[in-house]
């Protein structure tokens, strides 16, 4: 066994864990990030006694994304043998050197390392100071015996593997380095250690070792300044509360021996009501959270201040009011900025044994603890966890944002756990423990909260309702963002704000991880040497890897949103469903629109108390128009939208005045031929559809028109779909190579009358129907549609006709559900209206290509000389790919646009759901009607 193999000794010459500071005063603070000098080596045995050759590396980063050794995506696999605490013989190693000044030396010195993976040796001036592990937690060391004044060395030899690997099984891509700020802090002799500062609703109290002088200000305004000796107790005259909405901090200034630290404190009291509600100052609150890792493009795990800042900035703007730092602690500075800006945390340990699962072959997913293999409940292994917790809890005490501590994720639970349980109990009860495992395993009463992962709309409801749950219900993750989705995000909020018990959950996850590559993004089995990886399924992002919002993103924000409304009978209801502000604190618009067209426009201050709501009333006279009326509202602060709400009003249709006479048709053997004036149009018997559609003397067709089923796979749609497997898509109909066949097509009365069905390969038809068509001497083309779908096939993921169009298409406008994508679960975030948009715009870069673009509610489609539409709503969908080639291509960069544009004029689309990872797909968002019939018209427009 070697040094890093034994899991008693974790660390050597590690300090205590203590609350994170920089200290100011006379204190110094050295960020030692830039360049280092790096040596990499396949073996750590073979480091030679001195270096010779040495490259450059940036710190913090990630070797991986320095050229040396490939990135590895993998989930749950381990990516070497389970076999603990034993790691590959073959361990690389890196080892970064670098000079740092001390100009003076005076005090006690002292080595930081905020993050380096997996485990560090440090030497200063070539001596062997001490040893740590644990990724993400800050480790410290005293080098005060080893430096000198003038220039120093230090260097850095980091493992790629150790035994505490094992306990960082995240999904994620195993990235190794020095990935966070590391720092040397120069300090008085007699400094103060660790200090706790424990608010509630009333008092700060203060806790450190010996005597200090402590001073507290609120806004600039000092409130107390005075000498305290271990412990210090401010009563706050008419305390102003933190919380996530109103994040109102206090600075406390604690000063020894001429150094001073400070502190951002928030008074706040976290408790669960009798009917197990999360209250936060009394206050009911629901958590609308989603996971964070950290994860860049480039960067790996390493994220600055300022992108870590802009993500929480991000967070903000989508209503978001709770992050799960998953499955690690952050940087301290995450916390910090949680604080300022305002969001509740649920801070996690770095734990994760999910590698358990899959130490031998064939085994279902089932967390067996009862074969007492897994570290949670391996007494060996009990040392490594409590320490885990300690030093988390030890360093982010004093940070108001958080309000849960977490155990970790995904290790099964043990005695370990129930360890850390009561370990942190005892330091800190002022916050709740989440342990999701304890639920799962169904030893509830080890935590606070009952903590499920993806569970279905139904089993939500039944843990709200049953009696045997007595705690708060919190999803820890939930609507699995991968790809097109998530398609359920509203919905669990509905449920969330109907169930005292129902805190919320957060959103599995953030953003989407990947590699870039030549601007391409990459993900698991994307580079050589991939022993095990998990393709795509890094790539489950509410955003993009850079930070870009898709379709679910705007549907998160609608399910968070500060409002929901409500109109009946000339009323407008507006809820506040903030738990901290009025809505005076925004601008509230409503108006009309009667076929897209604004009717006038108000804009008021609503003055409602949280949690309570206002009737508004609004006169409305049914109108006549052709498209519909809507009632739209919009809440805005410092002009930035904030929510948005539509409410469909009756209206009385416009009566078409003339009915278009039929045009008479001709035909020879293949073909049906339509002409009048400024049209030509000829149909084929053999396709049933249209091969060829000139207007004025300019084709519109670059392909003919069909019947189809199919849409390009969606990662929710295929349920874990290992890409390169060869599933039967759809659900076994093998859609997307489907056959079509006319049986008949005739003429009558001036009709085109067909039967055909449609067919995946190897099996029996899916869909029979029948079509009439009309052509009229105005050029305008009627269709009637009749399908019926095999009674034992299943669901489907739509129904339409597909059109092939040249590129003078390529351009079009709607009235429909739009700006943004939307299907029947993700359309909060868009309303019905006149847009105009083109191909380019409707293209959503999905890391792994998949169907996207549709728009419900469609009643006109217009786009080159031709004009969609219809009496019932219809979805349609254009795009400047194929649905074959958008279903084959494993990249971006795979995708083949040919020219043409691509639209879809549908029936019915399935929803999105999250099954990728989540539940199936809810049955009210299936498409699996048996029998159709709709109609729709194609209007010729005329250039002259
Ligand atoms: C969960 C896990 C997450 C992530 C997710 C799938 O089971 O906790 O870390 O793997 O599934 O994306
Ligand atoms: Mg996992």
């Amino acid at each position: 066994m070697r040094f890093y193999e034994n899991i008693q000794f974790t660390s050597e010459s590690r300090k205590s864990p203590r609350s994170y500071y920089i200290p100011g005063g006379c204190s110094q603070y050295l960020l030692l990030n830039g360049e280092w000098e790096f040596a990499y080596f396949n073996r750590d045995i073979d480091v030679p006694e001195k270096i010779e050759q040495w490259d450059t590396i940036t710190v913090p980063s990630c070797w991986q994304l320095h050229g040396y050794e490939n990135p590895n995506y993998t989930n749950i696999n381990y990516p070497y043998p389970c076999d603990p605490p034993y790691v590959p013989t073959d361990n690389p190693c890196g080892v970064y050197e670098r000079e740092f000044e001390l100009e003076k030396k005076w005090g006690k010195v002292y080595y930081l390392f905020e993050g380096v993976s997996s485990c560090a040796y440090l030497y200063i001036n070539d001596n062997y100071v001490g040893f740590t592990q644990g990724s993400h937690l800050q480790a410290e060391f005293d080098i005060t015996d080893y430096v000198k004044e003038g220039t120093n060395k230090v260097t850095v030899k980091v493992l790629k593997w150790c035994c505490g690997s094992y306990l960082e099984d995240q999904d994620f891509f195993r990235f190794n380095g020095i990935f966070r700020d590391t720092y040397i802090l120069q300090r008085p002799i007699g400094h103060m250690e660790d200090v706790q500062i424990i608010p509630n609703e009333k008092t700060i109290h203060v806790v450190t070792e010996g005597i200090c002088e402590v001073s507290i200000a609120f806004e600039g305004k000092e409130l107390v300044q005075t000498q305290m000796e271990n412990e210090f107790t401010y009563e706050v005259e008419n305390p102003v509360l933190w919380n996530a909405e109103k994040p109102a901090l206090y600075d406390v200034v604690l000063k020894r021996n001429g150094e001073e630290v400070k502190f951002r404190i928030g008074m706040r009291k976290i408790e669960v009501s009798s009917q197990y509600e999360l209250l936060i100052n009394g206050v009911s609150v629901k958590l609308h959270g989603v996971n964070h890792h950290d994860t860049h493009q480039y960067n790996g795990w390493c994220q600055t201040d300022e992108e870590l800042r802009k993500d929480l900035l991000l967070m903000k703007e989508l209503n978001i009011n709770c992050v799960r730092t998953a499955h690690y602690p952050p940087t301290p500075k995450f916390m910090e900025m949680c604080d300022e800006i305002g969001l509740y945390v649920i801070c996690e340990t770095d734990i994760e044994t999910h590698g358990f699962l899959r130490r031998l072959p064939n085994v279902e997913y089932h967390f067996d603890m009862e074969s007492n293999d897994w570290p949670a409940s391996t007494l060996e292994w009990q040392g490594e966890h409590i320490e885990r917790m300690e030093r988390m809890v030890e360093t982010f005490k004093n940070y108001a944002s958080i309000i849960m501590w977490s155990t970790g994720n995904e290790s099964g639970h043990g005695v370990n756990h129930v360890a850390m349980i009561r370990w942190t109990r005892s330091r800190d009860n002022s916050r709740l423990i989440h342990c999701e495992d304890a639920s799962r395993k169904e030893q509830i009463h080890n935590a606070d909260v009952y903590s499920r992962m993806y569970i279905s709309f139904e089993e939500l409801e039944k843990a709200a309702v049953t009696n045997d749950i007595c705690m708060p219900v919190f999803l820890c993750e939930y609507s699995h963002a991968m790809g097109n989705g998530p398609g359920d995000v509203y919905e669990y909020n509905e449920i969330f704000d109907k169930y005292p018990k129902l805190i919320g959950g957060c959103i599995w996850e953030w953003a989407d991880h990947v590699v870039m590559v030549d601007g391409v993004a990459k993900y698991g089995g994307d580079f050589e040497g991939e022993l095990t990886h998990d393709g795509n399924f890094c790539c489950d992002g509410l955003v993009f890897a850079d930070r870009t919002f898709k379709a679910g993103t705007m549907e998160a924000k609608a399910a968070f949103q500060p409002i929901r409304t409500s109109y009946e009978e000339g009323v407008l209801r507006v809820f506040n469903r903030l738990d901290f502000s009025n809505l005076n604190e925004y601008d509230f618009t409503y108006w009309v629109e009667v076929d897209g067209v604004k009717k006038e426009e108000v804009t008021l201050k609503l003055d409602v108390a949280p949690h309570e709501s206002v009737a508004l009333e609004i006169p409305y006279e049914e109108t006549t128009c052709r498209y519909g009326v809507y009632l739209n509202t919009r809440l805005t602060k410092a002009e930035k939208e904030c929510a948005q709400t539509q409410h469909e009003l009756p209206y009385k249709k416009v009566e078409e005045t003339v009915r278009e006479k039929s045009l008479t048709l001709t035909e020879d053997e293949y073909h049906i031929y339509a002409s009048g004036e400024g049209f030509q149009y000829v149909f084929s018997k053999l396709y049933g559809g249209f091969t060829s559609m000139i207007i004025d003397g300019v084709e519109q067709l670059a392909g003919t028109s069909k019947i189809s089923m199919f849409r390009a796979t969606t990662d929710n749609d295929a349920k874990m779909r290992p890409f390169w497997a060869n599933v039967n898509i759809w659900q076994g109909e093998n859609l997307d190579c489907a056959f079509t066949k006319i049986y008949e097509c005739d003429i009558c009365d001036d009709k085109i009358l067909l039967k055909g069905s449609l067919a995946g390969i190897s099996r029996k038809p899916v869909l029979l129907y029948d079509m009439e068509i009309k052509i009229t001497v105005a050029g305008t083309v009627e269709i009637g549609f009749n399908g019926k779908i095999r009674e034992d096939a299943t669901w489907m993921p739509r129904l339409g006709m597909e059109f092939t169009l040249t590129e003078q298409a390529s351009a079009f406008s709607y009235y429909g559900r739009g700006p943004w994508e939307n299907y029947c679960d993700m359309c909060h975030c868009a309303s019905v209206g006149t847009y105009k948009s083109d191909v380019d715009s409707e293209y959503v870069n999905y890391v792994f290509p998949q169907e996207h673009g549709n728009h419900m509610n469609v009643k006109r489609l217009t786009l080159g000389n031709l004009e969609f539409q219809s009496e019932d709503d219809f979805e349609c969908n254009v795009s400047k790919y194929t649905i074959e080639d958008l279903d084959q291509a494993k990249h971006t960069d795979e995708l083949h646009a040919d020219g043409n544009v691509h639209v879809r004029i549908d029936y019915k689309v399935s929803g999105l759901g999250t099954a990728s990872c989540g539940p199936d797909l809810s049955e009210k968002y299936r498409f699996s009607e048996k029998e159709v019939s709709c109609k729709f018209k194609i209007k010729k427009l005329t250039n002259k």
